[in-house]
């Protein structure tokens, strides 16, 4: 069997309507996982999942049910993706507490939540298996360095970072079979990047979107903004066995922006 294949395994990605959650689902699915697509909607088609489960990873109860619902139906969890996220543009001084708030809220503590409440999970499924469990969490390239007007996005891929790092020492510390890495995306072609370029638009950094996106794009070594599959496997890679010595890495794939 390739190293690189994760059939028999089962996923669970968050926020996987949007761009690289998407594109991670069909990833997984490709490389053989059964994968349980979740988001904040209701209801959504997700190509390549198994199944779609509503879940708002701020939420503690709808964590701790939908686990145990996966656990009744699947008797496994091999693989988290914490995915979901969503982005805040504005100057430091225009930031309310509010915002603040809801950016750490859904970016920090509902990672935190998914990693807590799936490790018991994670770790029965994760003893047969080389490389066992897999937790990957999506930081950024703002989780490294610093941006303006993106302060409280920052902050919370910061954390994102380092709880990713603490989470990956604690269980290799207690034997536990769960690896866990960060992903460090550049600019990527999804949705948020369009929301972020309409505020630097709306709060006068750029005259238009076209140029917000040319700016953005030369930042990359490369001159372009990546793919969502582009981070996709680089997702799929952290959870095959061909990882199995990675955990608490950070890996970047950003068209070497973070390179100059
Ligand atoms: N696009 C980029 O350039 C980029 C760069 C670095 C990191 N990232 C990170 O990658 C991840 C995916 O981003 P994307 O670009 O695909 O964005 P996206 O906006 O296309 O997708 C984000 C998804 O998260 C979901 N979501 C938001 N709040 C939620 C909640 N409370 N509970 C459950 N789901 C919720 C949204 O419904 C959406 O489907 C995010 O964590 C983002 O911060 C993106």
């Amino acid at each position: 069997m390739s190293i690189f294949d994760l059939s028999g395994t089962v996923a669970l990605v968050t926020g996987a309507t949007g761009g690289i959650g998407s594109a991670t689902v069909k990833a997984l699915a490709d490389a053989g996982a059964k994968v349980i697509a979740s988001d904040i909607a209701a209801e959504a088609m997700v190509a390549g999942a198994a199944q779609y489960k509503r879940l708002d990873v701020t939420d503690e109860g709808q964590w701790t049910d939908l686990i145990a619902g996966i656990a009744a139906e699947h008797g496994r969890l091999d693989i988290l993706v914490n995915n979901a996220g969503i982005s805040v543009t504005n100057s430091i001084a225009e930031t309310s507490l509010a915002e603040w708030r809801k950016c750490q809220a859904v970016n920090v503590e509902g990672l935190f939540l998914g990693t807590k409440i799936a490790a018991d999970l994670l770790r029965q499924s994760g003893g047969a298996r080389k490389g066992g469990s897999s937790v990957v969490n999506l930081s950024s390239v703002g989780g490294l360095n610093g941006s303006a007007y993106m302060a409280a996005y920052c902050a919370s891929k910061g954390a994102v970072r380092l709880f990713t790092k603490s989470a990956a020492v604690e269980y290799a510390m207690l034997g536990w079979p769960i690896r866990v890495n960060s992903v460090h995306p550049g600019g990527i072609d999804t949705g948020m990047m369009d929301t972020i370029y309409a505020r630097y638009v709306e709060a006068g950094l750029f005259p238009d979107d076209k140029t917000a996106r040319a700016t953005v794009s030369a930042g990359h070594a490369m001159g372009r903004m990546g793919e969502p599959d582009e981070i996709a496997s680089g997702i799929v890679y952290l959870c095959t066995p061909a990882a199995s010595f990675m955990t608490g890495s950070e890996l970047v794939i950003d068209g070497g922006m973070t390179a100059q």
